[in-house]
Order: C-alpha cells, then sequence, then structure tokens
C-alpha cells in the first residue's frame, strides 16, 4: 500500500522534471536520472524496440540518490543514473544497488568502466583533457606523461584557464590526481596551477571560447563542450591534447546506471541497462558526443575526428571516497 502511494506521489511528480515515454506493452520501467542530455530519444528508442514504457524524474546525481536513501523498499525506482562514478559508487557503499549478473553487460562495458562487483556500468565516457589554441602552442610542448601536473610549470604563467574548483568535474581530477601522486605531490601541482595565475572560469564551454579568443593558451575541459562548439563553429582555434599517453592515460568519467536494491522490475530494469549498453549505445552517447563505452561501438564523426587515446579506468572508488580531500586540497592550494 505504501508502495502505491509512492507510485501516486511519483505520477504527481510529471512536471517539468519528469516523463513517461510509452512503450506498446504494459511493462514499465522508472528511471531517476541526474544524465538529462538526450535522454529522452534513447528511451523512445528503447521503448519501441522493446514494447518497455520509461518513465523517469530527473534531478541532480546526489539529490537523487539522497531521495533513493530516504524512499527505502518504497522506492518506485528501478534504475538510478547518474553523470559521474562518484556518485554509483557511493550509492554501491549506501547498499541502494543490486548487484547484476548479466554476461551481456560485461560483455558490452570494459571492466575499467563498471564495477567489479556489477552494482553499476557505465554507459557513456568523457574524458578530461588539456584543450589548446594551435596558433599559441605547439602541442609538442606537452608532456605525454604527467600532463596535467606538466601545466604548473613556470612556462604556462599567465597562459591557463580552468575549472572553479565548486565544479564536480574538477573534483573528480583532483581526486584522481590525488589517488595518482598522493595529497603532498598533488598538493604541489595545484599549488602550481596557482602560482601561474591560472584564471578560474565557470563554464567549460567559456574556457573553450577564451582560449579560442587568445585570452588563455592553454586550459582542461570535457571533450563534448569543444565537439558542441565545432558543431556551431568549425573554425574555432581549439584542439585537444590526449593527456597521459605514456602515462595512466586521460582522466575519464562515465554516465552509469545500476538497478536498485529495491526495484520491483530488476528483470527489466537489466534489460533497459543491456539495451544501453548495445544496441542503445549510440542513442545514448551521441546526442551529447560523449564516446560509447562498448569498443564494437564506433563513436560519431566528430568526436571520432580527434583521435583515438588510451584512457585511464575510471577510479570510481577514488571519485566517490576523495571528494572532500579534493576539496580540502584546493581550499590548501589557493584554488578557487
Ligand atoms: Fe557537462
Amino acid at each position: 500500500m505504501r508502495k502505491l502511494m509512492v507510485l501516486v506521489a511519483f505520477a504527481a511528480l510529471v512536471t517539468a522534471s519528469c516523463g513517461v515515454v510509452a512503450g506498446a506493452g504494459e511493462d514499465v520501467v522508472r528511471v531517476y536520472s541526474g544524465r538529462h542530455y538526450d535522454l529522452e530519444q534513447a528511451f523512445r528508442d528503447f521503448a519501441k524496440q522493446t514494447d518497455i514504457s520509461v518513465e523517469f524524474l530527473y534531478g541532480g546525481d546526489a539529490e537523487l540518490r539522497e531521495r533513493i536513501a530516504a524512499e527505502g523498499e518504497d522506492t518506485p525506482a528501478d534504475v538510478f543514473m547518474t553523470v559521474d562514478a562518484g556518485n554509483l559508487w557511493l550509492a554501491g557503499q549506501q547498499g541502494l544497488l543490486k548487484p547484476m549478473n548479466s554476461k551481456e553487460l560485461t560483455g558490452a562495458v570494459p571492466a575499467g568502466l563498471r564495477d567489479p562487483q556489477g552494482r553499476w556500468f557505465g554507459l557513456s565516457m568523457r574524458a578530461r583533457t588539456l584543450m589548446y589554441n594551435p596558433k599559441r602552442v605547439d602541442p609538442a610542448e606537452f608532456p605525454d606523461r604527467d600532463s596535467y601536473a606538466a601545466l604548473a610549470e613556470p612556462k604556462w604563467k599567465g597562459r591557463l584557464c580552468m575549472r572553479n574548483s565548486t565544479n564536480s568535474y574538477t573534483q573528480s581530477l583532483v581526486a584522481s590526481l590525488i589517488a595518482d601522486y598522493g595529497y603532498g605531490r598533488a598538493l604541489q601541482i595545484v599549488k602550481g596551477w596557482v602560482a601561474n595565475d591560472v584564471e578560474i572560469v565557470n563554464s567549460d564551454v567559456r574556457i573553450i571560447e577564451t582560449i579560442d579568443a587568445g585570452g588563455c593558451d592553454v586550459g582542461i575541459t570535457n571533450h563534448y563542450y569543444l565537439a558542441r562548439m565545432l558543431e556551431e563553429d568549425p573554425d574555432l582555434s581549439v584542439k585537444p591534447f590526449w593527456a597521459n599517453q605514456a602515462g595512466p592515460g586521460v582522466h575519464v568519467n562515465i554516465s552509469g546506471a545500476g538497478v536498485l536494491k529495491h526495484s520491483d522490475n530488476p528483470e527489466l530494469a537489466r534489460r533497459l541497462l543491456e539495451w544501453l549498453a548495445t544496441g542503445g549505445q549510440n542513442s545514448f552517447a551521441d546526442g551529447n558526443h560523449e564516446y560509447p563505452v562498448n569498443p564494437d561501438v564506433e563513436p560519431e564523426p566528430l568526436i571520432a575526428d580527434f583521435g583515438e587515446f588510451d584512457y585511464q579506468p575510471v577510479n570510481a572508488k577514488a571519485y566517490g571516497s576523495l571528494n572532500a580531500k579534493a576539496v580540502q586540497l584546493m581550499g590548501e592550494a589557493g584554488y578557487s
């Protein structure tokens, strides 16, 4: 009965942040999603191909995770979807997710992009890497290892633009520096960026615009912002440099999902995840110019043009458990 009441509440929430994509059959899978980018197209394709309807509720990653925890066994949701591995890791730690034993998922998603215990799976990948203005920088100036750390060298003084410290992308990148180098060395790196008078910009798009305009020579952003902007203006004077190719690989994060422990329809939820990781990869990833996780699926042409790269396996535990340390480190370094 309580569950029914929550279901009614879920339906009542069908406002700006909710929606339903109806399939031909009676089955319904319900998704709480921190990912908003073009998700409805993927759900429409899924509903069309499987007859399973999808009801979805959008919110922030952390907000939805807390909501699931609060709803407990009464949650109407079957799937938790996020734009960040750290929140999936935290959901796993909180016991909110059900391990999925699916050959299709483990076959489709590389080990470095999913939970070893099968509680969550990456479904698309984004790279956070160096962006530069080719009129002002020769990419041979960037080392193929310690590429993020190298921006602390004095030669980059007055030439850097980076994202603000309250942004989760910055926090996960710094958390991965702590995991790779230890707190002390990571602190030296971030202090070096600050000593270089890094210009802090609170938008990846604005970082790319500033590099294009010659206001900065180098920055760090997610790859898909460059793709979006190149779609509008193919003459943009900004190129990506794939960081750490002779080291651990470029820093990546995922959009991913897990099935909830208290899902009423774990089989339908599993089918949605399996479809998203296989036949639905392009529907899911391409709209936001993200990379498919499934190595059998081609990325869309604009990002395929950026060239192939090695990536560092997603260290979800570091992104989740070192988040507070990363924030503390940036404060200590005077990075705002
Ligand atoms: Fe983004």
